[in-house]
């Protein structure tokens, strides 16, 4: 989508509901480019969390009173308001609220995985999965004996399609890929591997921790059979995210966990599972999170997602120029007009985590390390790299003020 094409998003405006960005340290104000770790939380969401516990706080499901039927309404609504937020037509029996988008995968590894998968099957990855997938997948197909595989990532930081068509074959059963890089920022084409795995009667489980919160998502345009997100990364509270599964498919996957809330009837031999999605929820579920996330829906879609993906890639772009100026800079992943809101960077000699404090010296935030993708950056030849991500509320000042920071850093260990 070319920047061109929508209205520029009100960022002044907009950072007015985010009082955190005021804040000062050593008398400069905050910086914050660690969005892809998590993002802000404006004043809607933190209102409609504290409305909740002032006015509706009650226990779900399990209640006759007034406020239990009131709570019930708004955590089943706030269901359907996240389904039809990516694009399922099937409301809420096709939304399951989890902890985020690692629960969300640990849900269809243990459900789906351990009971779908044997010996010989094939799981079939990206080199750029996050750690909440590999790790899960790996360690799943371990149990079974099945075998993991990884779609090579290009020299430029894109997936090398043509290796998936090679991978995926009729022993593969399931494909685990993630649609936008938390690391390179590439954005993954996974309507097309969709319809490969299809093709050979497998399965597509799609990371969108990092899609969902900054580009227009349609789940069913992708041909998603399970598509995973955090609340987190997209203004809402820690602790909650979604799992969105084709119905047909959560109808016959076993649960997760198991408790109450979860089941129908129970006998002291045996038990039945309650109807989508709240057979994958046991326990006394994310009741308040769940409705603040709804809350997050609301607000990123009155910005429009359009004009969201707009200004992240514009970003991203300024900040990717920017930073090539540099000739001891490498910026790893597609070019700067190709890519999600973030840019991972090393420095010639200077170690990332020398970097990120001395940029912490200026209030500019931002991650270093591995960004829990290990293989990926052992592929990149690199131990851990610098990584800024933007959001709704960065402005080109921002990208100035950490471009200043790092010639600091520079100058320093010159
Ligand atoms: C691409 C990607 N997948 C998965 C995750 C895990 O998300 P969470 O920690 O919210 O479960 C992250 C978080 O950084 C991510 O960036």
């Amino acid at each position: 989508m070319s920047t061109q094409d929508v209205e520029p998003l009100n960022v002044e405006q907009i950072r007015e509901d985010f009082p955190i960005l005021q804040r000062e340290f050593d008398g400069n104000q905050v910086v914050y480019l660690d969005n892809a770790a998590t993002t802000q939380t404006p004043e809607p969401v933190v209102d409609t969390i504290c409305n909740y516990y002032r006015q509706t706080n009650a226990n779900v499901h399990r209640g006759i009173h007034h406020l239990s039927q009131e709570a019930s309404i708004a955590y089943e609504e706030a269901h359907d308001r996240l389904a039809e937020f990516v694009g399922a037509s099937g409301e809420r029996e096709e939304m399951v609220f989890t902890k985020g988008t690692t629960e969300a995968l640990n849900l269809v590894a243990y459900a789906w995985g351990l009971n779908e998968l044997s010996e010989g099957d094939e799981v079939v990855l990206t080199e750029m999965e996050h750690h909440s997938s590999l790790v899960t997948w790996q360690q799943i197909a371990r149990k079974v004996g099945a075998e993991v595989r990884y779609v090579r990532v290009d020299d430029d930081g894109t997936l090398d399609v043509d290796h998936a068509r090679e991978l995926i074959s009729e022993d593969t059963e399931m494909v685990s890929a993630v649609h936008v890089s938390n690391t390179l920022g590439a954005v993954n084409p996974v309507g097309e591997l969709a319809d490969l795995a299809h093709d050979h009667d497998a399965l597509i489980f799609v990371d969108g921790a990092q899609a969902v919160p900054t580009r227009p998502v349609d789940v069913e345009d992708i041909d998603a059979d399970f598509y995973a997100f955090s609340g987190h990364k997209m203004l809402g509270p820690t602790g909650v995210g979604g799992l969105y599964g084709k119905k047909h498919l959560l109808e016959e996957m076993e649960p997760f966990n198991y408790g109450g809330e979860m089941i129908l009837r129970v006998t002291k031999e045996d038990a039945t599972w309650n109807d989508l999605p709240w057979k994958f929820e046991a326990g006394t579920p994310l009741i308040a999170q769940g409705v603040a996330l709804s809350a997050a829906a609301d607000y990123l879609e009155d910005l429009g997602m359009d004009r969201v993906q707009a200004h992240e890639e514009e970003m991203a772009e300024y900040a990717y120029d920017r930073l090539t100026e540099f000739e001891d800079v490498t910026v790893y992943g597609p070019p700067g007009d190709d890519r999600s809101g973030l840019v991972s960077f090393t420095i010639d000699g200077v170690h990332a985590h020398d970097l990120a404090s001395i940029l912490n010296d200026h209030a500019v935030a931002i991650r270093a390390g591995h960004h829990c993708t290990q293989p990926l950056h052992e592929k990149l030849g690199v131990a851990a790299t610098a990584r800024a991500s933007f959001y709704v509320y960065n402005t080109r000042e921002e990208v100035d003020a950490l471009i200043h920071a790092i010639d600091d850093a520079r100058q320093i260990f010159a």
